[in-house]
């Protein structure tokens, strides 16, 4: 198999850093990710997810993979009902008893996370059947896999993923929305849903000034916290992941009910703290949260939906969603939040395309 990527994809198109052209890709990568997937339209009657309704499906990845692999849990038990068994590859290496599992998931960008492979040998030598989500075709893991999809993200050259991890979510979420389609027609609907995030993905690239201002406030903090519930726990480890990994600034993603178990001890004036805000089952243990942490006097930012009117009241700045289907406002706050990290590390004067000690793919165990 060749890679079919042009040279003018790989350079930077008059951005300042790669890392800002590929966020920008984004909308196109979305669009080009659910064009070019195959959807077994037999997926949900398939024998293999039949058995995994017993035996569940483990999910294995590494950093930005692992947190769209944690988010495919969210997904996968919420809407196939489907158990899912969830490791970081390289712990997964060190886990003695193998689940009776058929079904495993790898999520690797670039397909050659040596833990990663490791991990799939080990299945493959136990019987289980291993699905692969990658984006480079003729990796290895596209080699070891029994099956492989493609997301269609096209050469990412900034260290931080950013396109990549939405094509993995896009993958995900088109996967889990087919499966569920044969047994609920709503499922169609989000499916057809799905082909207007490009533009909606668009709209928040293109005006995006409250983000930039809040860029400039974490600039000024030694440290930071992302939190996040339900779905959107994965997506604040991303965000923190983002920020820790481009501007140097320590960040930590926490699922927003363990911020009293011990890191509510560091919240301080200098101490934002980054919130992810849905108006789903989550929502009112979120508030809740908040006022816990106005009253610690950390600064608060929250990141919810258009038109949410108590976010005001209780936050210090609050970011917008563009209006759209809740269901997919993971996607949405991930891409504010590449946003974010990228102009603290402009602020910073970071070198954001190639951070220090840090590589595009990690080779080695
Ligand atoms: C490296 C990269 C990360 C990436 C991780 C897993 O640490 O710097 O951005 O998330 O590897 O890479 P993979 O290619 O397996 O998704």
């Amino acid at each position: 198999e060749k890679v079919n990527w042009t040279q003018d994809e790989s350079q930077k198109a008059g951005y300042s850093h790669y890392m800002l052209k590929e966020i920008h890709e984004q909308p196109r990568v979305i669009q080009n990710t659910l064009i070019n997937m195959p959807l077994p339209e037999s997926f949900n009657k398939s024998e293999i997810l039949e058995q995994s309704r017993k035996t569940g499906i483990l999910f294995l990845a590494c950093g930005s993979s692992y947190h769209a692999a944690l988010t495919a849990r969210y997904l996968v038990e919420e809407h196939l009902n489907i158990p899912v068994r969830l490791e970081i590859a390289s712990e997964f290496n060190y886990m003695h008893r193998l689940l009776p599992c058929k079904l495993a998931v790898v999520l690797t960008q670039s397909g050659e996370t040596a833990d990663v492979l490791r991990a799939m040998r080990r299945l493959k030598q136990a019987g289980c059947m291993v699905v692969a989500i990658t984006n480079v075709a003729g990796s290895t893991a596209a080699r070891l896999a029994d099956h492989t999809i493609y997301t269609q993200a096209g050469p990412e050259i900034g260290v931080a993923a950013t396109k990549s991890f939405i094509a993995q979510l896009i993958v995900l979420y088109a996967l889990c929305f087919a499966g569920a389609s044969a047994a609920n027609i709503r499922y169609q609907d989000y499916l057809s849903t799905m082909r207007l995030l490009p533009s909606v993905v668009q709209s928040i690239l293109g005006s995006h000034q409250n983000i930039k201002d809040a860029a400039v406030e974490v600039a000024k903090s030694k440290s930071a916290f992302f939190i996040g519930r339900g779905i959107n726990y994965p997506i604040a480890l991303e965000g923190a992941l983002k920020l820790k990994e481009i501007s140097y600034i320590h960040a930590e993603g926490y699922a927003a009910g363990e911020l009293k178990h011990g890191p509510f001890a560091l919240l301080s004036p200098e101490t934002p703290v980054l919130a992810l805000v849905s108006r789903d089952q989550t929502y009112e243990a979120m508030l809740t949260g908040l006022r816990e942490i106005k009253v610690r006097r950390a600064p608060l930012i929250v990141i919810g939906e258009a038109g949410d009117e108590q976010l005001g009241q209780l936050a210090d700045r609050v970011i917008s969603l563009p209006s759209f289907n809740r269901l997919f406002n993971p996607i949405l706050f991930t891409v504010v939040l590449q946003l974010l990290a990228y102009y603290v590390a402009l602020e910073l004067g970071c070198s954001i395309d190639t951070p220090r000690n840090l590589a595009k793919s990690v080779t080695v165990e």
